[in-house]
Parts: C-alpha cells; sequence; structure tokens
C-alpha cells in the first residue's frame, strides 16, 4: 500500500514515515523540501499517483491568525480535490484534542476549518486528535508569554510522546476509515503549569512559569478538563520520565 505523508519531514511526520516502511508499505514524504506543496499544488499529483491513504501531519510555518487559517484552508481544499482525481480512499489528518472547545484561538479556528473541510468532502477519513506533545512543552511556554513570564492556566492535561502519536497515526493509517474522529492521549495527566515548569527547569530554562487561572491557552480560555481526552481515547505507553531518559528528552532544543 502507497501512504503519502504531507508534512513527512516534521516532528511526526518523519517518524510516520519510517514506521509505516518498518510494515511493509510504501511511504513518501511529502513537504516543501522534497518537492511537495500543498498551498502551491506543486508536485501534488505526482506524489499521489498510485496512493490509498494520505496523512495530513503538516502544520503552518507562520501562527499568526489569519496566516494559519489560511494555510490550513488553502492547504486542505487542495490536497482533497488532488485526492479525489487521484482516488485515494482515506484522508487521515492530526489534530487536537479538544479543538471544538478552543475557538477563540485563532490557531484552533483553523484547525476547526481543516476539520470541516475534511467532513465536507466525498474523500473517506479519519480525523486523529491528540494531546499535547511532550516536544512542544518549551513551544507551550514560548507562546504563553507575559512579559518576561510564562502564564499558564493550571488545568490538567495528558501530553504523550511524539513517537507514540506517529504509532497511532500509523496503525490507523494502515486500517480502513472510520468518516469519523478518534482520540489519542498519552498514559498520565498533569497540570499544565507544573509540567512546563519542570520541562523548563530540565532545559536550564530560567523563565519563571506562573500559574494563572485566568491565563489563556493559546488565545483560548479553557477549563479544567477542556485539554483532556475521552474515556474511548487510545493511550500511548510512554511515560514523561521515561521519555525524559531518551535522547528526544534531554536535547536542548527540544
Ligand atoms: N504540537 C502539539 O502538541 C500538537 C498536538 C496535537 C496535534 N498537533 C498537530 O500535529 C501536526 C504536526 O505537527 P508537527 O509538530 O509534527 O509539525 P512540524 O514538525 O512543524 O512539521 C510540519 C511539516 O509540515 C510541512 N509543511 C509546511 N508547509 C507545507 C506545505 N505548504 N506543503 C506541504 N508540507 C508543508 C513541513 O515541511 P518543511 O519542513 O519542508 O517546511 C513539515 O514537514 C499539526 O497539524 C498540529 O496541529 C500538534
Amino acid at each position: 500500500m502507497k501512504i503519502v505523508v504531507i508534512g513527512g519531514t516534521g516532528l511526526i511526520g518523519s517518524k510516520l514515515v519510517n514506521k509505516v516502511r518498518e510494515q511493509g508499505h510504501e511511504a513518501a514524504a511529502a513537504a516543501p523540501n522534497t518537492g511537495v506543496n500543498t498551498i502551491t499544488g506543486e508536485g501534488l499529483a505526482e506524489v499521489l499517483k498510485g496512493a490509498s491513504v494520505v496523512v495530513d501531519v503538516s502544520n503552518s510555518p507562520s501562527w499568526d491568525d489569519a496566516a494559519v487559517l489560511k494555510f490550513f484552508e488553502t492547504s486542505t481544499r487542495n490536497l482533497l480535490s488532488y485526492e479525489a482525481t487521484a482516488g485515494v480512499g482515506h484522508h487521515v489528518a492530526l489534530s487536537v484534542v479538544g479543538t471544538d472547545q478552543l475557538s477563540e484561538s485563532g490557531y484552533f479556528r483553523a484547525k476547526i476549518a481543516q476539520e470541516k473541510l475534511i467532513k465536507a468532502s466525498s474523500i473517506p477519513y479519519t480525523i486523529v486528535r491528540a494531546t499535547q506533545f511532550f516536544e512542544f512543552l518549551k513551544g507551550l511556554a514560548d507562546i504563553s508569554m507575559v512579559g518576561d513570564k510564562v502564564h499558564l492556566p493550571p488545568v490538567l492535561f495528558q501530553p504523550m510522546a511524539a513517537d507514540d502519536v506517529a504509532t497511532a497515526v500509523g496503525r490507523i493509517a494502515v486500517g480502513p476509515p472510520v468518516d469519523n474522529t478518534v482520540e489519542i492521549g498519552g498514559p498520565e495527566q498533569f497540570r499544565l503549569d507544573e509540567l512546563v515548569r519542570r520541562r523548563l527547569a530540565i532545559l536550564k530554562d530560567n523563565r519563571e512559569v506562573i500559574a494563572d487561572p485566568k491565563a489563556l491557552y493559546s488565545g483560548a480560555k479553557v477549563s479544567d478538563r477542556t485539554l483532556l481526552p475521552g474515556d474511548n481515547a487510545r493511550l500511548g505507553e510512554t511515560r514523561f520520565e521515561t521519555w525524559l531518559t531518551q535522547s528526544a528528552g534531554t536535547a536542548r532544543a527540544a
């Protein structure tokens, strides 16, 4: 089976391409630096030739409200249209747990738009909503700055390792489309501010993390359970402490 991974050079995409190949399938890593651009359409028809499944794990280069909305709308429209022409039988897209409750955020309005386009198209699909990646904890601090301090709401979340995300998405990609949304998450719950504080300390990043009940998550108000997956979520195995002992956890840049 040929599987095209859009964003196949990114954090999740590069792991996914390897996992799909290990299972004996053909995987094409599609991204601008492999000659495939979902915004311009460059290389799309060629890479989709003979493909059964497309997995979209791309992300917008800019998270500015207007830019990210334009990215996910344009990219998703183009992909679905080229997939229809190529006869692709399953569109898998990676989204985020709680997306529908986060419409105050420009980034999440873009993910909502992406999900809507997929649901409205004729291509059978599976939307996979994942919780926050351990690899994104420093990024969470970066997008939560008020002055020189990190302000985060002390709400629950259930983050997971990027490797477990790629494993779960890989399994879903080789299975039948469910024409629905499935959730994946990590094995443990934490408070958002606590885990980001721990991560920054490990990275010797001396920014102060403030538990601020009024702070926004990516521009949106969240309640205690907004970021938690539901009871039917498939949970990854990697615990935070285990991830830390692996190379990804100790790398300064992660
Ligand atoms: N961060 C989190 O905690 C989290 C949680 C749940 C879900 N997600 C979702 O996971 C997805 C993937 O995230 P990630 O961190 O793996 O992303 P990433 O590492 O930033 O990778 C993004 C990929 O998209 C590609 N891309 C950018 N513009 C493109 C274009 N015009 N055409 C084709 N490909 C393009 C990039 O290619 P180049 O490298 O060539 O630019 C790269 O391969 C996102 O959709 C995000 O919403 C994230």
